[in-house]
């Protein structure tokens, strides 16, 4: 296992290239299921979850081959309907072969995933969606046993906007017989994309991007080449990193329009933005000021950015408050950050942060991706050495990030664990 160690401090100045989105990239890969034949989904990043995702279809009968932020997938010989408990357990995701086996074999089984580091995160409502749609599923052994004929279009009702949720019951819908109709469903960038995705595979999807998503069945899809969206939860972790730095730093490739609200709060924060065809400049002050936020399905401020958002307010000048509404227990890197003296009471939740003028390095434990990457921005903006251990979880979601800091100044270093 490989650990961080960074001295903070630095003013970071640079360009960042943003890569591909994995949120976007996990969900098209599984939808190449939904065809026959060789697809080509491109920019999609070199990350462990991607790997898992390769691995799973490789599991199925695919071929699945990833070479220079490619993925060659050929989805002929799929012959195997389970995602196996161990994949399931190393990436949620995983979930996400469920809607495409159902809709294009009639059956699937995929293993339960149980809670994470975040919160409970059920899927009682990607099960209540294919029920609906004529499917049969029971749950044996820990395993959802899904089977159905061919899926019926329908009108689903999602209780809270869900985003693997919404991907997943699209993805099965388009081969469904009949209109479905997914309401309150999420309006992610991610999920837009899938849309687009499955769109170029000869979907009839209307609305992806509102809340109410309309998708006509069709006979089959065919295989496609697609380019996915670049990461805007990347992007706006290295805004975090211009922000504790008083950096200035070129984020290149990204879309700001899909990080309109972080970017809004951010402003609040007193970071200055220049928006270029190619990218975005972003300026940190010398000292943020106190903002608050509330975490919210998307266009809401991104759950995913909460985390680098607080320790960004553990710097701040004045007071804070940071409501997380997405997911139950989304506050591990409190106690982490605590130990380099921020200021951050938690009740339920609601944290309010007391802006400090220094963080002190220290040696920190990863819990689940995006605290990882809070506590990279922690170590930073701290004076002294910060060691980060347990980094897997950065390597499932942030493509060469020392890398990609080393090129903008920051003193880092990733070593082998003894
Ligand atoms: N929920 C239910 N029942 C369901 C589905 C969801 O109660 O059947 C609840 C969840 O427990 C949660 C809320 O609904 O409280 C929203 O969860 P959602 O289903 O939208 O999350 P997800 O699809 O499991 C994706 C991303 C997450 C991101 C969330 C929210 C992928 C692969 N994962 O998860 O990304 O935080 O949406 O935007 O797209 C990450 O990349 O670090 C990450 C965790």
């Amino acid at each position: 296992m490989n650990k961080l160690i960074i001295h903070g401090g630095k003013r970071l100045k640079g360009e960042v290239e943003i890569s591909g989105a994995k949120n976007a990239a996990l969900p098209i890969i599984a939808a190449t299921l939904l065809t026959k034949g060789s697809s080509v989904i491109v920019k999609v990043p070199n990350l462990r979850d991607v790997i898992t995702m390769g691995k799973l279809l490789n599991h199925l009968g695919a071929e699945f081959y990833y070479e220079d932020r490619k993925a060659f997938i050929n989805t002929e010989k799929v012959k195997i309907f389970e995602a196996p408990y161990d994949l399931v357990r190393t990436m949620r995701a995983s979930v996400l072969v469920l809607g495409p086996l159902l809709a294009k074999f009639g059956k699937a089984k995929v293993s339960l995933p149980g809670g994470c580091a975040i919160g409970a995160r059920p899927i009682n409502l990607h099960l209540m969606g294919l029920e609906k749609m004529g499917a049969k599923i029971e749950l044996q052994s820990g395993y959802v046993v899904a089977n159905a004929r061919r899926l019926k279009g329908t009108s689903i009702y999602f209780d809270i906007p869900t985003v693997t949720g919404t991907e997943n019951l699209m993805m099965a819908a388009t081969l469904a017989k009949g209109t479905t109709l997914l309401e309150n469903a999420a309006r992610e960038p991610e999920v837009v994309d899938l849309a687009n995705a499955l769109i170029s595979m000869g979907a009839k999807i209307r609305g992806a991007g509102n809340s109410i998503i309309e998708i006509e069945g069709v006979d089959g899809l065919k295989p496609v080449e697609y380019s996915v969206i670049p990461d805007r939860i990347e992007a706006g972790t290295f805004m975090t990193f211009a922000g504790v730095t008083g950096g200035d730093i070129f984020i290149k490739g990204c879309r700001p329009d899909h990080l309109d609200a972080l970017i809004i709060k951010l402003k609040e924060a007193g970071l200055i933005f220049e928006q270029k065809p190619e990218g975005i400049k972003v300026i940190g002050p010398s000292r943020p000021k106190a903002t608050d936020v509330k975490t919210m399905p998307y266009p809401g401020f991104p759950t995913d950015m909460q985390a680098q958002f607080m320790t960004l307010m553990s710097i701040a000048e004045g007071t804070s408050v940071i409501k997380e509404t997405v997911f139950e227990n989304r506050f591990m890197h409190v106690a982490e950050l605590r130990r380099m003296g921020a200021d951050i009471i938690v009740e339920g939740s609601t944290a309010t942060v007391k802006g400090i003028s220094r963080l002190r390095g220290a040696p920190l434990m990863a819990t689940d991706l995006r605290a990882s990457a809070s506590l990279i921005v922690a170590a930073l903006a701290a004076e002294g050495e910060t060691v980060i251990h347990r980094i897997y979880h950065l390597e499932r979601g942030y493509e060469r990030i020392e890398e990609k800091l080393l090129g903008i100044g920051a003193n880092i270093k990733k070593v082998k664990e003894q």
